[in-house]
């Protein structure tokens, strides 16, 4: 068995067979994306030649990821996308991360993806999503990450590319979600719609063939009576239980969170804003939260500060030092 809050230098897929079968609550990840860096490691997963193959690596991962979770477990995968022969990754002197021979050697093989064009958009995370789901997973939820801080393109012919997705995957068709714990404020204007008085509004006229009265501003029915000003039975929902009214709402697919510079590292890691809903509505207080690809340790730190434990793999050493240096030893809590 392996310990608890630590980020294990292994290959995830080995590391995870290490683990109990259904000891996992929720997995929260970012796979290195097909062909955009090289983290300069043996066993590395992303730079295969052949886009089949990155998916089926990454069907094989969460294969792994899928046993341990626990039945009522959910899994979070961030991906970005990619335009065929545009590969960066190590020729990209602007994130000094130029690679080693044999990384260049395999980038210079990449193949345009069979049935795709120069310029194509790879649709690489619908890719790994789709397979996902073919291998067993339910895909629940395609989440927008729309950044307002994006890198800046020089193209000239598409829209700059300003998101990234996150998948929200289950193990079962019903599972483990604190919706409760990411709702968000409802806007302004459904305050001022859920508080006036009905009764006194003219409302507007209705389109034709319509003659039920005018349209008034659609208020909750409560107590059984369409719309009442009445406090006895406003207070109460169509059961007649009391009815609490909670300025909040269902936390929306889109999620504007801006990108966060580390300094340390020359990697793609995620902003912590990103993960928290993920892990607050994924993972219950003192539960475990799993990261197969820990990089820098987001994932970790994240979760120790909103009181859940973490496990983890990295196969760079380097950035495990970064993230017991930078991410982890600003938080005190340690649970278990
Ligand atoms: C996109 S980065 C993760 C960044 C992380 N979310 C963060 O915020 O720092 C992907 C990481 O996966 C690691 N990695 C690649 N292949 C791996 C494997 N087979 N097992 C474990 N880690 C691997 C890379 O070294 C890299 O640090």
């Amino acid at each position: 068995m392996l310990e608890m809050n630590q980020i294990h230098c292994m290959d995830c897929i080995s590391g995870m067979k290490y683990l109990e079968s259904e000891s996992i609550n929720c997995c929260v990840t970012s796979p290195p994306y097909w062909n955009l860096r090289d983290y300069k490691v043996d066993e590395q997963i992303g730079l295969e030649e052949n886009l089949n193959l990155y998916v089926q690596k990454l069907v094989e991962v969460f294969r792994e990821v899928r046993r341990v979770l626990r039945p009522d477990g959910t899994l979070w995968l961030n991906l970005g996308d990619s335009y065929s022969g545009s590969w960066r990754g190590m020729n990209d002197t602007k994130t000094s991360n130029k690679g080693n021979k044999a990384s260049r050697d395999v980038l210079k093989k990449c193949v345009i993806p069979e049935g795709l064009k120069e310029k194509d958009l790879c649709g690489v995370p619908w890719r790994v999503a789709f397979a996902l789901q073919n291998d067993g997973w339910y895909l629940r939820q395609d989440i927008i990450w729309a950044k307002n801080n994006p890198m800046p393109e020089s193209v000239r012919d598409r829209c700059t590319k300003s998101h990234e997705y996150i998948f929200l995957l289950s193990k079962s068709a019903h599972y483990y979600f604190d919706a409760e714990a990411i709702a968000e404020p409802v806007t302004e204007s459904t305050v001022k719609r859920l508080s006036q008085n009905i009764e006194l509004q003219t409302g507007s006229s209705r389109v034709p063939r319509k003659d039920n009265g005018n349209m008034k501003a659609v208020a909750p029915r409560y107590g059984g009576k369409k719309y009442t000003t009445n406090p006895e039975v406003f207070n109460r929902t169509k059961s007649g239980n009391a009815y609490e009214f909670r300025p909040m709402r269902n936390k929306r697919s889109v999620w504007t969170v801006s990108t966060q510079p580390f300094k340390e590292a020359h990697f793609a890691t995620y902003p912590p804003k990103l993960i928290e809903p993920c892990i607050l509505a994924g993972c219950p207080h003192g539960g475990v939260v799993l990261d197969p690809f820990m990089g820098s340790g987001t994932t970790a730190m994240v979760a120790l500060q909103l009181r859940r434990n973490f496990i983890g793999f990295e196969l760079n050493p380097d950035y495990i030092e970064i993230a017991k240096k930078h991410r982890l030893a600003s938080v005190q809590v340690r649970i278990v």
